[in-house]
């Protein structure tokens, strides 16, 4: 097990059950994402991918977006000295251009910043939709290639996002909704899926360790027989 990706879902019905705002819900998740990265760390994951904000949140109210995108600038900022402390490598996937100049600011300088690190990558989905990465592929190779040659999943694979990153074995899901909702479609094609009903803020390494351990017991068989 090296890579695990996570649909933070719940932090406004978490926020919800307590009588406070749906940004307070997004501050006590983005606050989560500290603790889940050094859980995964000392359960010596190699890469976390987190879906933070996806192609279709851009149709929250201007109030929401505007809060998730502080937040972006927020904690890239405050976190990078621990990222550096602890070996933590920033990525990001997704139209990233699309976000406010702030945030990709923060963002750029967290990810030259830790580039070199090699413990724990942890790769945030920014804007992020699995079908327009696939478009987003499919547009690089029309530009790129000018000949009709076909090309086979292996070379598809080169137009992602990171394709450097091998694809998750695990994807976790809080807040019990049983849906990918867009994200890594690619990606996950081969993936066992966890979903909890835990609310994204109370999900601590404790959580996480019951995700991981569950997958332990499942036989992958990668669409052939029984090993
Ligand atoms: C889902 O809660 C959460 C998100 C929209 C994305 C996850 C965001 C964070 C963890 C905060 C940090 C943010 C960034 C961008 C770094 P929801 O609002 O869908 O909850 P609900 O379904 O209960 O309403």
């Amino acid at each position: 097990m090296e890579h695990v990706a996570i649909i933070m879902d719940g932090n406004g019905r978490w926020a919800e059950a307590r009588g406070l705002t749906r940004s307070d819900g997004h501050k006590a998740g983005a606050d989560n994402i500290s603790r889940i990265a050094d859980a995964a760390r000392e359960l010596g994951l190699k890469y976390l991918t987190l879906y933070a904000f996806s192609t279709e949140n851009w149709k929250r109210p201007p109030a929401e977006v505007a809060c998730l995108m502080g937040l972006i600038s927020e904690i890239t900022e405050k976190r990078l000295p621990d990222m550096m402390k602890n070996n933590i490598r920033l990525r990001t996937i997704g139209r990233t251009s699309d976000l406010p100049l702030l945030a990709r600011k923060s963002l750029l300088k967290c990810i030259d910043e830790t580039k070199n690190n090699t413990g724990l990558t942890i790769n945030i989905a920014l804007s992020y939709g699995g079908r327009a990465e696939i478009v987003d592929a499919v547009n690089k190779i029309l530009a790129e290639k000018k000949t009709g040659d076909k090309i086979d999943e292996k070379e598809f694979i080169n137009y992602l996002y990171a394709p450097d990153i091998p694809d998750p074995d695990l994807l976790i899901r809080t807040s019990g909704e049983l849906r990918l909702s867009n994200f890594l479609l690619w990606e996950l094609s081969y993936s066992e899926i966890y979903v909890t009903d835990t609310h994204w803020p109370d999900f601590d390494k404790e959580a996480l360790q019951k995700a991981i351990d569950s997958f332990g017991k499942r036989k992958r068989r990668f669409g052939g027989l029984n090993k």
